[in-house]
Parts: C-alpha cells; structure tokens; sequence
C-alpha cells in the first residue's frame, strides 16, 4: 500500500514537497493525501492542482486524515509544534532545514520521534549532491588523510530575503537559511562535531538600505573536535543580476590531498531575452518531461525529499528503523547542525568565542 502522506507548509519550498510526492505518486511509491497552509487563495489553487483536500489548520488536517507521514515545510521557527504533533500521532516525518532553530527544540522532537518509533528524517539535500558524496567517500577512505582545514560558502540573490521571505526573514538570517546545509555537510564529510564557534556579521544593505531587521552576511569560523577548522561564509545580498540564485562552494585539505567543489563550475549556462545570462545546477535542480510528456523535477533537491519518502515506504512495510540508522540525515544531525548555528547566533550576538 502506498505511503499516505501530507505537506504542512505550501509556500516556495512546499511546492517543491508536492512536485516530488506528486511524482512519486505516478510512481505508486505515495498518495499525496492533503496540504495545510495559510493562505486560503493559494491553498484553493494547489489542492486543485495536486488533488488533495486543503487545510489551514494542521491539527485539524492531522486529526481528519489517515496518515503515514507528514512534510514540514514552514518557516523556521514554527517547525517544532507541527514536527511534534505529527510525530505525537505516530506519523513519520521529514522536517525542513533547520530542524529547529533551538538545540533544546531539535532534543525534544527527536526524543519524541525515538518514543514513538517513527522515522525522523531532516532535510539536508546537500548530502545528495553526487560531487559531495564523492568527497564524503574520499574522506571516509582516508584519501586526504587528516582534513586540515577548508572552506565553504553559501549565498544567495537579494530576492530571497526581499522577494521570497519578506514576512519571515527577521526570524531567519544567512546562518539559519544557508549555513545549516553546509554546517551539515562538513560534519557529515570529516565524522566529527564542533568544539568552538566564532562569527562575525554584516547588517549594512538589508537593515540600513531596505528596513529589514536581518543580517546581510555571517562569516563563522568553527573548529571540530577532530582538530579540523572550517570558515563557513554566508550571505544573502547578491545583486540580482547575478547568474544564478544560488552560489556556493566548498573545499577540503588534508594532509594527503585536497577537493573541492563548486557549484557555480558544471558547465552548463544559457543567455535568454529578457532573463540575462544563467549558470545552472543541474545536479541540485532540473526540470523535464517523463516518458508521458509529464514536468518532472530531478536532481539533489528532489532526491532528498525522495529519499524521506523511500525510507518511510520501507519502514511501513515491516523493516526496523535501526536498519536504516546512519544512512539519512535523522534528528542527531538535526541537533547538531543547529547547535553550529545557535553558536554562531550567540557569537554574533556577544562577540565572544563560544566553545561547545
Ligand atoms: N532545502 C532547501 O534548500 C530549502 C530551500 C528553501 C526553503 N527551505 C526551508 O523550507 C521551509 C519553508 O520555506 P519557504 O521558502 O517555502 O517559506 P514560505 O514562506 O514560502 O512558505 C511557508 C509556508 O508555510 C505556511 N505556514 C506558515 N505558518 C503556518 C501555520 N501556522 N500552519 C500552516 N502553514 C503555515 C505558509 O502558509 C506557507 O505556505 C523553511 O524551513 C526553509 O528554511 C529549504
């Protein structure tokens, strides 16, 4: 029987939720069952579009519908409420970067998820770009030998916060949106969790130019407990000319070798009337047509969401969670990811190097 499963959250990246569990639809794997967002217009349009009943109100969504996991895919800081009262129903999850935005939230939910024996499954697509797992292997063979040092970065056009987020971004900021991913990524590809965080900031363009009370760019400097330090620069004010929303990168050195990759170097650009030139991703995001001419969207970005799919289809059907243990991004990952990112709020906030 497919997985029944609902999206809490229809916004930009919800969207990207319903395509991925539509498609899987077509695959028999799920049976995208009900959406729950505010926007009662919007939700009238999407519950037509993907054939399920709509809701403003999750609890009541979670309490009408027969469920077997739920899609977070809120702002930020509302995740902990909407995991918690899935996971409470004994639904499996899959919750959107960050997992919450207070290490003491992420401990709670997934000591909820570990009570109920439900999959708890965080969304850091990053580890299913195929370049990364490339590294992550490398390292994990002991190719570099001991990681040194290296860098990482992430920043997106200025229509992110302006455009996409005008009603959440004060509650964000580069660290939360961004930095999470690779915070993630680095302590998946070196096996070893922060020891001390430094950050600094910039609120020149956002706050000073625009009003928006959040910051233009976090640089954080963390060391791991394997001795490893990593600068982690993020920001979200590039020009929107820029060629495309997202630009980011990261690098590796060790004492036997370095890697490093770029998203920004695949290869693949286009210069269109009216859209100027582009450099594409294809590995996060591409769109195409399936063998029955239907959109479909590929790529990292889906596959994560796939992979949360996937896991709960096999854990439904009899496997044990423990099989699994390891082999997504769960709430541990969640927790520390956001421990970084809280340390890095504490640094920018007293200027202090905050150790773990
Ligand atoms: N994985 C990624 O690369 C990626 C990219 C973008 C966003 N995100 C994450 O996805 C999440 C959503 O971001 P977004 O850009 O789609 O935001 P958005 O503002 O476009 O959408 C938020 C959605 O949440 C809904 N919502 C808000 N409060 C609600 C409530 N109380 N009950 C029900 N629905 C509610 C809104 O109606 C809206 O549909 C965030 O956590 C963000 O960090 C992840």
């Amino acid at each position: 029987m497919a997985l029944r499963v609902a999206v809490i959250g229809g916004g930009k990246f919800g969207e990207v939720h319903l395509r991925t569990l539509r498609q899987l639809q077509w695959d028999g794997l799920t049976e995208l069952r009900s959406l729950c967002r505010l926007n009662a217009e919007a939700l009238e349009r999407q519950a037509a579009e993907y054939g399920v009943r709509g809701y403003t109100d999750y609890r009541e969504m979670l309490a009408r519908e027969e469920l077997d996991a739920v899609t977070v895919c809120t702002p930020d800081h509302l995740h902990r409420e909407m995991a918690l009262a899935a996971i409470d129903r004994g639904l499996h999850v899959l919750v959107e970067k960050p997992l919450d935005t207070s290490v003491a939230g992420c401990q709670r939910i997934l000591e909820a998820a570990a009570a109920q024996g439900v999959l708890l499954q965080v969304d850091f697509h990053k580890r299913f770009d195929p370049e990364h797992r490339a590294v992550e292997r490398a390292v994990r063979q002991g190719r570099l030998g001991r990681i040194l040092y290296g860098y990482a970065w992430m920043e997106d056009r200025i229509e992110v916060p302006v455009d996409w987020l005008p009603r959440w971004a004060g509650h964000s900021s580069p660290a939360w949106f961004l930095g999470v991913h690779f915070y993630d990524l680095v302590r998946w590809m070196i096996k070893s969790d922060a020891a001390e965080v430094v950050a600094r900031g910039r609120r020149e363009k956002l706050k000073s130019e625009l009003g928006m009370d959040a910051w233009d760019s976090v640089s954080a400097h963390v060391t791991f407990r394997n001795g490893a330090q990593f600068a982690f620069q993020t920001s979200w004010i590039l020009p929107r000319g820029f060629e495309a929303v997202v630009n980011q990168g990261v690098r590796l050195v060790g004492t036997a070798g370095l890697w490093e990759v770029d998203s920004q170097d695949r290869g693949s650009r286009s210069c269109l009337e009216g859209a100027g030139m582009q450099t594409w991703n294809s590995n996060a995001n591409r769109e195409y047509e399936d063998r029955l001419g239907r959109p479909r969207l590929g790529g990292y970005v889906i596959e994560s969401i796939e992979d949360f799919a996937r896991n709960a289809a096999l854990v439904k059907a009899g496997t044990p969670l423990a099989d699994l243990a390891g082999r997504y991004p769960g709430g541990e990952d969640g927790r520390e990811a956001t421990r970084i990112a809280e340390a890095v709020h504490q640094s920018l906030a007293t200027g202090q190097i905050v150790t773990l």
